[in-house]
């Protein structure tokens, strides 16, 4: 893939706690596996997928933030942050992030600005997966404007599923204003309990629906508790734990994704 244009993927739902960061962590590990040079992009000011890739987000010298705060960006070479994993790097988040709303309410183009940070430095990469914080600020809309596609995990609970249509209306109105090129990639059931019957009713209410089910991706991702422990360790659980099925889960996620 060499010198092609890489996959812009955003991982996005204006709900927390839906698994759009181990998404990222983890999705970026498998495909490293496949010997896939991966950028994650942390543009969550809580900073999780740059600890989960184990740098602490509030010692960080240079930090997306530094991509999108200034007329000038800062180059983002400078910025990126080699991983313990060959062929796996991160920009990583800075709690300053969270001003950048305000800091830029009156700045023209401000949402190109990540887009424009990154110009020069996403040739580099077969895949750049980007984090989002939960809601929809002015950092998921860069977001939006950069990538190409998103990727949108919804955790298979009643209240995760009811608020899957305010999201695709929030893609869609991004999709009009500013990015008409956007795509959704799929919905991702995560956090799925084989043992409720809540989390099965949910996943078939997906896989019913009209407006859903041919966006949905075959892939589920299961609870596991290897995953929670892999993150407080500062390392993907493809790595962490390699036989978990939180580590099988996401490498059928990446290959579904990926097609190898
Ligand atoms: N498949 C899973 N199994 C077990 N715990 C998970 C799984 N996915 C996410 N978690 C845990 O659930 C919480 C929320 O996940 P996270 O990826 O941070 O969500 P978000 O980024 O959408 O807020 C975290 O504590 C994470 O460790
Ligand atoms: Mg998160």
């Amino acid at each position: 893939m060499k010198g092609e244009k890489p996959r812009k993927i955003a991982v996005a739902n204006e709900k927390g706690g839906v698994g759009k960061t181990v998404t990222v962590i983890n999705l970026a590990a498998a495909m490293v596996e496949k010997n896939m040079r991966v950028l994650v992009v942390d543009m969550d000011p809580q900073g999780s997928a740059s600890s989960g890739l184990g740098t602490r987000p509030e010692n960080t010298a240079l930090s997306t933030y530094d991509l999108i705060r200034n007329a000038k960006p800062v180059d983002a070479e400078k910025v990126v942050v080699r991983t313990p994993w060959d062929g796996l790097d991160l920009l990583p988040a800075h709690p300053d992030l969270s001003g950048a709303d305000i800091e830029l309410v009156n700045v023209y183009g401000r949402e190109n600005r990540l887009k424009r940070g990154l110009k020069t430095l996403s040739g580099q990469y077969d895949i750049v997966l980007l984090d989002t914080p939960p809601s929809l600020s002015l950092l998921t809309v860069n977001v939006f404007t950069y990538a190409d596609e998103v990727l949108v995990p919804c955790q298979t609970h009643p209240y995760a599923y009811a608020a899957l249509s305010e999201l695709f209306d929030t893609i869609e109105a991004v999709r009009e204003e500013i990015q008409p090129d956007l795509s959704v990639m799929g919905i991702l059931a995560t956090l799925f309990d084989q043992r409720t019957r809540v989390s099965h009713r949910i996943l078939q209410a997906l896989r019913e629906d009209e407006r859903y089910a041919p966006m949905l991706m075959r892939t589920v991702i299961r609870i596991n508790t290897t995953i929670a422990e892999s993150a407080d360790v500062g390392k993907p659980v493809v790595f962490y734990r390699s036989g978990s099925t939180g580590a099988q889960d996401y490498r059928a996620l990446a290959e579904e994704i990926t097609g190898s």
